[in-house]
C-alpha cells in the first residue's frame, strides 16, 4: 500500500462510514480512510465476522449497531483507519484490533475540535514533538501495516518543516498536510505555497499528501491540479469535495447528485446503514445546493427508511431487500456478549 500518485478519499466524521467508503472506491478513490475513531473506545469493541454481508465488525459489547464495519474483499486493501490517540501504546492497542483487517493506519493530529484538544489529541499534538514521536513510533515499530499521519500547518512555514523533518525520523509511510492552521476554518485560503515548499525540502523517504483543496474542486481535473500547484504533492486527499458528490473521483466527470444519491440508497441497503447515517450523507450532498428547495425538505421531514426510500422512488428496493434477515443479525450483536 503506498499512497504515492493516489488519490485518497479523507476522513470525515459521520461521513466516512462503510457505504460512503464504497462508493468513493466505485466512483475511482484509490484508498479510503474511515472516520477517526477514539483509540480507548475503539479498544472497547469485540470482532465480529459478518459472514451474511462479508464484513468484519468492530462492536462495542451491548450496542446493535457496529462502530467500525469494514468489507471483506470491497476494500480491505485500500482501507486505512485513523486513530484519535494522545498516547502511543494506547494507540498500538487500539490498532493491533484492527491490523489484519486493514491496509494501514494513520493518526489524527489535525482535529480543532476542543473534545480532541482537552484529551491531548489532534492538533494539541502539533505543539508536542516529543509526543508525536512517541506515538508515530510505537506504531511504526510494532505494526505489520504502513503508518501515517495527517497534520494542519504551524503558524510559519519553517516550524512547519521542522515539524515535518522530525515526523520524517519516526519511519512513517506518509504524512498528509492540511493547507490550514489549526485556528483557520475551511473557508480561509488553503496554504498551497507552504505544502509546495515541504514537498520540496522534505526528506525523500517520506510521502507527501496535500489536503484542503475542496473549495476549489468539483471536478477529476480540478483534483489534478490541486496536486500539481501544491508541488506536485506525492498524493492528494479530499474529503469535502467528495462529501459534496462522491463522483468527484470519476475521470470521466461527476455525475447528478440524484444517481449519485441513488447508488448510495441503494449500497445503504447492502450493509443495513440506519437512518440516522442514511439522513446525514444525503444531506451534506444536497446541503448547499438544495436547502431552499422542497426535496430538501422533504428529505429533512422523512422519520422511517421506507419514507426516505419513497421519495427516492425505491420503494420496491426497499421492500425486496432482505429486512428480516438484518433484523435477525442485529438481534444477534446485541444478545451474544
Ligand atoms: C473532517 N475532517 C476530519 N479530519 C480528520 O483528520 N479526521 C476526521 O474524522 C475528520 N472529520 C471531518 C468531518 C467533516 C464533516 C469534515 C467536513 C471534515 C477534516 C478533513 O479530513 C479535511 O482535512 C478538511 O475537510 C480539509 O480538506 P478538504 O475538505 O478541503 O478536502
Amino acid at each position: 500500500m503506498d499512497y504515492s500518485n493516489r488519490i485518497l478519499c479523507g476522513p470525515m466524521v459521520r461521513i466516512s462510514s462503510l457505504p460512503f467508503r464504497l462508493l468513493a472506491l466505485e466512483y475511482g478513490a484509490d484508498i479510503v480512510f474511515s472516520e477517526e475513531l477514539i483509540d480507548y473506545r475503539l479498544m472497547q469493541c469485540v470482532r465480529v465476522e459478518n459472514n451474511s454481508l462479508d464484513t468484519v465488525d468492530f462492536v462495542v459489547p451491548g450496542e446493535d449497531r457496529p462502530m467500525l464495519q469494514i468489507h471483506k474483499t470491497r476494500e480491505k486493501s485500500r482501507l486505512v483507519v485513523q486513530l484519535g490517540t494522545a498516547d502511543g501504546q494506547r494507540a498500538l492497542n487500539a490498532a493491533r484490533l484492527v491490523e489484519n483487517d486493514v491496509a494501514g493506519i494513520d493518526v489524527n493530529m489535525g482535529c480543532p475540535k476542543k473534545f480532541s484538544i482537552q484529551g491531548g489529541m489532534g492538533s494539541a499534538l502539533l505543539n508536542h514533538p516529543d509526543k508525536v514521536k512517541q506515538i508515530l513510533e510505537t506504531l511504526v515499530n510494532n505494526l505489520s501495516i504502513p503508518v501515517s499521519c495527517k497534520i494542519r500547518c504551524l503558524p510559519s512555514l519553517d516550524a512547519t518543516l521542522s515539524l515535518v523533518r522530525t515526523i520524517a525520523t519516526t519511519g512513517v509511510h506518509a504524512i498528509t498536510i492540511h493547507g490550514r492552521t489549526r485556528d483557520e476554518r475551511n473557508s480561509d485560503e488553503c496554504r498551497e505555497t507552504f505544502i509546495q515548499s515541504i514537498v520540496q525540502q522534505c526528506p525523500p523517504n517520506v510521502v507527501i499528501v496535500t489536503n484542503g483543496g475542496s473549495t476549489k474542486i468539483s471536478s477529476y481535473s480540478d483534483i489534478q491540479n490541486f496536486r500539481l500547484r501544491c508541488g506536485p504533492a506525492h498524493g492528494v486527499m479530499i474529503c469535502q469535495a467528495a462529501m459534496w458528490n462522491p463522483s468527484v473521483f470519476r475521470p470521466s466527470g461527476s455525475l447528478p447528485i440524484s444517481d449519485v444519491a441513488k447508488r448510495f440508497l441503494q449500497i445503504c441497503l447492502e450493509f443495513d446503514n440506519h437512518l440516522p447515517n442514511i439522513k446525514y450523507v444525503l444531506q451534506r450532498m444536497y446541503g448547499d445546493l438544495d436547502s431552499e428547495n422542497q426535496f430538501y425538505e422533504k428529505m429533512l421531514s422523512t422519520e422511517t427508511e421506507a419514507q426516505i426510500y419513497t421519495l427516492f422512488d425505491m420503494k420496491n428496493e426497499y421492500e425486496q431487500s432482505p429486512l428480516e434477515e438484518r433484523r435477525l443479525w442485529r438481534e444477534k450483536l446485541r444478545n451474544q456478549f
